[in-house]
């Protein structure tokens, strides 16, 4: 049986691109028919102070319907019996990765990766790292075999973006995308 409002699960991690997060979450919060589930690892509060100026943890929090502790490994997320559209990490680090393609999920935001993989349901991971190594890009490969969605942070241009904000904007859309969630601000090529 389907649950009412259709959730989604944030998870944010400690690699760079906070701002696309904030969108995402933005987008998110815009929905009322969509229920946010958010888990936000321990480095990506310290990740979060370095790169957003005017909005911090609890802006963030604020724009979940549920905020989940990261290591509350008993909450609802971490079992494969929780209804959802599926999950998004952004931005999902290079560790956050290699903990899904190992399955050594020792917080909640691993966990919940786990088990979008183990009841096949959408894994989007909003991938941040520059160059990627031989590590990473092996893990990544894995992951996309057990059916996770791989979203590098890249850059935009046939949209023509105007400022860093239309490339974050772009980014956010785009993941979304992925779940069926159409942000109204993405623009299609041809379109
Ligand atoms: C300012 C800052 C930027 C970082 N950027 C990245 C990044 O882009 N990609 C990445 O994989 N790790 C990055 N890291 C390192 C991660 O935060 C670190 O590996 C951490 O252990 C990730 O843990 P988590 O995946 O549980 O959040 C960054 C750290 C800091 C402090």
């Amino acid at each position: 049986m389907e649950h009412k409002r259709e959730r989604i699960i944030v998870g944010i991690s400690g690699a760079s691109g906070m701002p696309v997060a904030f969108h995402l979450m933005k987008i998110l919060q815009d929905r009322t028919e969509i229920e946010t589930h958010l888990v936000v690892s321990e480095s990506a509060e310290i990740t979060m102070e370095m790169e957003m100026k005017d909005q911090s943890l609890d802006d963030l929090k604020n724009m979940a319907d549920v905020v989940h502790d990261i290591h509350q490994i008993g909450a609802p997320i971490a079992s494969g019996s929780f209804q959802s559209k599926g999950m998004i990490i952004v931005p999902c680090s290079m560790k956050t990765v290699a903990g899904i393609a190992t399955g050594y999920t020792d917080n909640l935001l691993l966990r919940a990766a786990d088990c979008m993989i183990k009841e096949r349901r959408k894994l989007v991971l909003v991938v941040r790292e520059c160059p990627f190594n031989q590590i990473h890009l092996r893990n990544m490969s894995f992951l996309d075999s057990c059916g996770a969605d791989i979203m590098p942070m890249v850059m935009t241009f046939y949209n023509q973006p105007q400022t860093i904000e239309d490339m974050v904007a772009h980014i956010a859309s785009k993941a979304l995308e992925r779940l069926g969630v159409d942000s109204g601000e993405y623009k299609r090529w041809g379109e």
